[in-house]
Formats: structure tokens, C-alpha cells, sequence
């Protein structure tokens, strides 16, 4: 993966071979009068799925055998306004039930990312939401900026990552800073904007309500949960940033109840992540309120992931007499 160039070898290793045994994915777009469209902010979305930040490069690295038609959207790894060399290595490391990272955002920057990796994704039919990092207030409306040029239907302002010291977390974990980046990114953006939620907070409904205020079309949640992981053999830690950010199944129950308090907190939609593997994870979040869903960790293991899960909730649909995708939405209360 381009995120974690040097460092992901293990799930290099998974990818290949999974390349080797299944060829690429083909959804039955025939969906037999169901109708899974999602309408985020006005863009209309084909299907609820959706890619992580950070999980997925920028679709190019999965698209042998992903075919990327079928994705309700892309979301790109996060990108900067100048090119971040990301932390020391060693950057990942599995942890029980999922994976801790500190890559720290590695990027190629604003520049070599609107010319390499827009037009390759401009081929398919499906979303392209970028998410964007940035130090300072300054660093995000500069990509901000940039993309309002762009052909980009979504952006994604990620304020929750917990392996930068600067910027991200800084504003993602304190709801006056979070409501005030919001407030400035949106007097910038020509495209409708997605606030990335940071987990590592105590009151989630607070910081959904804080980027309401700020004027977020849609809320996005949850960021990885800071972890420490100490290899006992080499008596260090596993990776070189101390801390990292914990993602996978593990965390999904956490996942899910944030989105739930989300939901009830405001009235954007809201796109729920954290430990998607299935239809059957993703539906969870559906009910508990998330209008959209994105995988991540999932697909470092298995590549077909978002394909097969927009499938399965095809099927439950079927299964349980739904028509439309919107008459799940929060219906557990
Ligand atoms: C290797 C890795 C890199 C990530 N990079 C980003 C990023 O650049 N921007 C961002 O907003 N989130 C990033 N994330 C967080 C994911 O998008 C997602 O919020 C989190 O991993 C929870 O979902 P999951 O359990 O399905 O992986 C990254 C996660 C991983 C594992």
C-alpha cells in the first residue's frame, strides 16, 4: 500500500495471495428492484459502501481485482498540502482481533495526488471523497482549495488521527477547536464536507454536535483508538511512534455504540466505521444510524471485502422484504 510503503509487508503477503486465488470481483449489479442508492449532502451514492482512508491507497493498489464500479465511493488516503514523510518505522503492528498503525500520514502531497491519482479514479462510476489532513488551519484550506478545482464529489476533513502531533487530533479532540475548523474549512470548500471523528474523546455526541454547528454536511466516525502495543522479545515497542492507532474488529462494538450516540445527537447523516468485515458488521452500523458505512482494516486481508458486502446487504434486503436502503437507518432504537 502506498500509505504504508515499506511497512506493510504482511499485508502485501495477504494481498498477493489473494490475488493469486480469486481474480477480480464482479458485483451483480442486478439488484432485482432493491434500491441501495444513499444520498449524502446531494451526491447521490449507488450503494451505502465505501473504502477507509488509509486502507485502500487510492484505489489503484486494489483495483486488479476489486472492480471499483461497484464501490459506493472511494475514500482516499488522507492527503496534505505538501508531501509528509510519515513516522519511523517499524509503523504496524497486529494486535488481538485487528492492527495498530502510526503512519503517521504519510502523503504524496496535494499536487502529485490531484495529477496521479484524481484521474485514475475519474474512470469508474462510483464517488471520489478525499480526505484531507493538514498541521494547521492554513495547511487544510490550502487543500481545500486546491480541490474546489477538482473533479472530487465529497471531502473528508480527518481531525481524529491520533499519530500526528500536530494539527489532526489537535483538533479533533476539543469540541470549540473542532467546531471552529469546520466553520473555516467550509468557507473554502466548494464540495460538501465530511468531519472525521476522533473515538479518543469522552462525550462523541458533543464533538458530532460541535461540527453540526460548524456547519459539517455529514459526520464520519470512528477514527483508530490510541493503543500501545510492547514487543516482549525485543523489549520495545512495537512500532517506533510508542503509540498507535488501534483499527479492526476489536473495536467495533466501541464503533457502533459511538455512531448510535452520534445519530441521536445530530441531524447530518453520518457514516459509520470502525471493524467492518461483512454485510452482516456493516448492517449493525446501518441500525444503529449510519446512512453509508466504510471498511478498512478488513481489506488488508481481504481484498473483496466492500464487493461482498455490498452483496450481503443486497441479500438481507431481500431477506427482509427491504426496498429501500433508507428504511434500515436507525431503526434500533
Ligand atoms: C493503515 C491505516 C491508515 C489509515 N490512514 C488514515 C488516513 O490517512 N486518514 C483517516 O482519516 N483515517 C485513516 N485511518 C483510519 C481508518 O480510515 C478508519 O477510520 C479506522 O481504521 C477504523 O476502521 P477499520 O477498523 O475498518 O479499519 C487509517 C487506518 C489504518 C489501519
Amino acid at each position: 500500500m502506498s500509505a504504508a510503503a515499506g511497512d506493510t509487508k504482511g499485508a502485501n503477503d495477504m494481498l498477493s495471495k489473494c490475488k493469486a486465488n480469486s481474480g477480480r470481483a464482479a458485483v451483480d449489479q442486478d439488484a432485482a428492484g432493491l434500491d441501495t442508492r444513499v444520498n449524502l449532502a446531494g451526491v447521490e451514492l449507488k450503494n451505502p459502501v465505501m473504502t477507509a482512508s488509509g486502507t485502500f491507497g487510492s484505489g489503484e493498489e486494489y483495483s486488479e481485482f476489486v472492480d471499483l464500479n461497484c464501490l459506493g465511493a472511494v475514500v482516499t488516503k488522507g492527503v496534505a498540502n505538501v508531501p509528509w514523510p510519515g513516522n519511523p518505522v517499524p509503523r504496524i503492528a497486529e494486535t488481538f482481533g485487528g492492527m495498530m498503525n502510526a503512519i503517521g500520514l504519510q502523503n504524496p502531497g496535494i499536487e502529485v495526488f490531484c495529477k496521479r491519482d484524481i484521474p485514475f479514479l475519474k474512470q469508474f462510476g462510483t464517488k471520489i471523497i478525499v480526505n484531507v489532513c493538514g498541521k494547521t488551519a492554513e495547511d487544510y484550506i490550502e487543500v481545500v482549495e486546491r480541490l474546489a478545482e477538482e473533479p472530487v464529489d465529497l471531502l473528508e476533513i480527518n481531525i481524529s488521527c491520533p499519530n500526528v502531533k500536530e494539527g489532526g487530533i489537535a483538533f479533533g479532540q476539543n469540541p470549540h477547536s473542532a467546531e471552529q475548523i469546520t466553520r473555516e474549512v467550509k468557507k473554502y470548500a466548494k464540495q460538501p464536507v465530511i468531519m472525521k471523528l476522533s473515538p479518543n474523546v469522552t462525550d462523541i455526541a458533543e464533538m458530532a454536535k460541535a461540527v453540526e454547528s460548524g456547519g459539517a454536511d455529514v459526520v464520519s466516525l470512528i477514527n483508530t483508538l490510541t493503543g500501545m502495543k510492547i514487543d516482549i522479545h525485543r523489549q520495545a515497542f512495537a512500532v517506533a511512534n510508542k503509540t498507535g492507532g488501534v483499527s479492526g474488529p476489536a473495536i467495533r462494538p466501541i464503533a457502533v455504540r459511538m455512531v448510535y450516540q452520534a445519530a441521536h445527537a445530530v441531524e447530518i447523516p453520518i457514516i459509520g466505521m470502525g471493524g467492518i468485515t461483512c454485510a452482516e458488521d456493516a448492517l449493525e452500523f446501518i441500525l444503529a444510524g449510519a446512512s453509508a458505512v466504510s471498511i478498512g482494516t478488513a481489506n488488508f486481508y481481504n481484498p473483496m471485502a466492500t464487493v461482498e458486502t455490498v452483496r450481503g446487504i443486497e441479500e438481507y434486503m431481500r431477506q427482509h422484504k427491504v426496498r429501500h436502503i433508507q428504511e434500515l437507518v436507525g431503526i434500533v432504537t
